[in-house]
């Protein structure tokens, strides 16, 4: 079992924090209701209710994509933290369902912004992803190397489903979501992360994919799983899930020397509604403190935490100054907890310049017109070439 945790720094004049200055998210137009899947899969919305607390999902339409989902809850979050794309120095995108395997989705959403002073890659940590991710960037800004990251979670889960499977097609869907990070030497912020995985599980919740020792689209792998498609071994899933979550919170709190009892909200992967009150029953925490929106996005994967982070924000649930743990858990199989004191104003509070919100806008069409640009440049380039040769 590999392991990587990171503890709470010490306070002195030099230390940076890294703290959640913005944060945005986008779902698809289209709605999936438990009703409608019904009509095609041998399911009905009592049982899904009943087990999971989905009720209904975004799915992606044609025009959607994960890095068109990213780049919209990417626009929201720079417009809260009120930074230009050209202050980023990192852009991470956790992500199982990537635009493609290279380039990057994240490569793609710094060129439709126009962040141009920013390196660029995707993650890979299946729900656990978003947590892995922003624990890199907050490394990051704490080591000193970076002063801004923007960091995403964003699926188009419906892609990768086998709509015929029952016992997976009913439990995601598609979705972003996006907060950008950056360095203060406020204490708070990012205190503590824990990061897990276990390798033993890779069989039970799987995607194969291009180099895959399966990887023959006419055949299915030894534990049933198709190329590019979901495979679940629930139950052992579920019983995965309860135990990690109350470990690592656990873990995470006394990493930054606090109690499990002065956590003031849970932000956590939005799997299923009993996998996260069997959590809440192991901590000793009331119910009321996870964090819960799955009745209407169901599981969207790395992009799950982000998402209920932004709506929890949205509904007041956060206040300055209190401890937000997140934690993920999924493929891998992994599993990632981090507790967050938080410290930035309230969006009501927090206005946006009138001057910087242009300097975005203006930087997004740039973005379109110097990538056009550079495209068409290379093709008569190579065409001149071809002529003189
Ligand atoms: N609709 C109706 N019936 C269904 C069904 C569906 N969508 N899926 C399964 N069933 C049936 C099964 O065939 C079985 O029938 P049987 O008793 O006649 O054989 C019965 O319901 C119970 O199936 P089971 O798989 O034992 O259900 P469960 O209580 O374990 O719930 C999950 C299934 C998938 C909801 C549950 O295991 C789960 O949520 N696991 C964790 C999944 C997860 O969160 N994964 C992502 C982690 S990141």
């Amino acid at each position: 079992m590999a392991t990587f945790s990171s503890g709470v720094q010490k306070n002195d004049e030099t230390e940076r924090h890294a703290h959640v200055v913005g944060w945005g998210m986008a779902a698809p137009a289209s709605v999936l209701t438990n009703d409608e899947l019904s009509t095609f899969v041998d399911t009905n919305d009592d049982w899904i209710f009943a087990r999971t607390g989905i009720r209904q999902r975004y799915i992606a339409d044609e025009g959607e994509s994960t890095a068109t989902l990213a780049y919209k809850a990417a626009q929201q979050a720079l417009e809260v933290a009120d930074i230009l794309p050209t202050d980023l120095d990192l852009i991470v995108v956790a992500t199982s369902t990537p635009e493609n395997i290279f380039p990057s989705t994240a490569s793609l959403v710094q060129d439709w912004l126009n962040a141009h002073e920013a390196g660029a890659f995707d993650l890979s940590a299946a729900c656990s992803g978003f947590v892995y991710a922003l624990n890199m960037a907050a490394d990051s800004i704490r080591a000193g190397s970076i002063q801004a990251a923007l960091v995403i979670g964003a699926e188009t889960m419906s892609r990768i489903l086998d709509w015929q499977d029952r016992s997976t097609c009913i439990l995601f869907g598609d979705g972003a979501g996006a907060v950008v990070l950056q360095a203060s030497p406020a204490p708070g912020g990012v205190l503590s992360s824990v990061l897990r995985s276990d390798g033993a599980g890779s069989d039970l919740l799987a995607i194969p994919s291009v180099g895959s020792i399966d990887a023959d689209e006419s055949r299915a792998g030894a534990n049933g799983a198709k190329l590019y498609k979901m495979y679940m071994a629930g139950s052992e899933v579920f019983r995965f899930a309860t135990r990690v979550i109350s470990e690592s919170i656990e873990q995470t709190c006394a990493a930054a020397g606090i109690e499990t009892n002065d956590i003031d909200l849970v932000i956590p992967h939005q799997a299923n509604r009993r996998i996260l009150q069997a959590a809440a029953r192991k901590l000793g925490l009331d119910a009321d403190k996870f964090m819960s929106n799955l009745e209407r996005y169901g599981n969207t994967s790395a992009a799950s935490i982000p998402i209920a982070l932004c709506e929890a924000i949205e509904q007041q649930r956060i206040q300055d100054k209190d401890h937000i743990a997140l934690v993920g858990f999924g493929g891998g199989l992994t599993w990632a907890a981090m507790l967050i004191r938080w410290g930035v104003p309230q969006p009501s509070a927090q206005q946006g310049s009138m001057l910087n919100r242009q300097r975005r806008h203006v930087q997004y069409r740039i973005a379109r017109w110097r990538s056009r640009s550079r495209r068409w440049r290379r093709r008569v380039n190579r065409k001149v070439r071809e002529i003189r040769d």
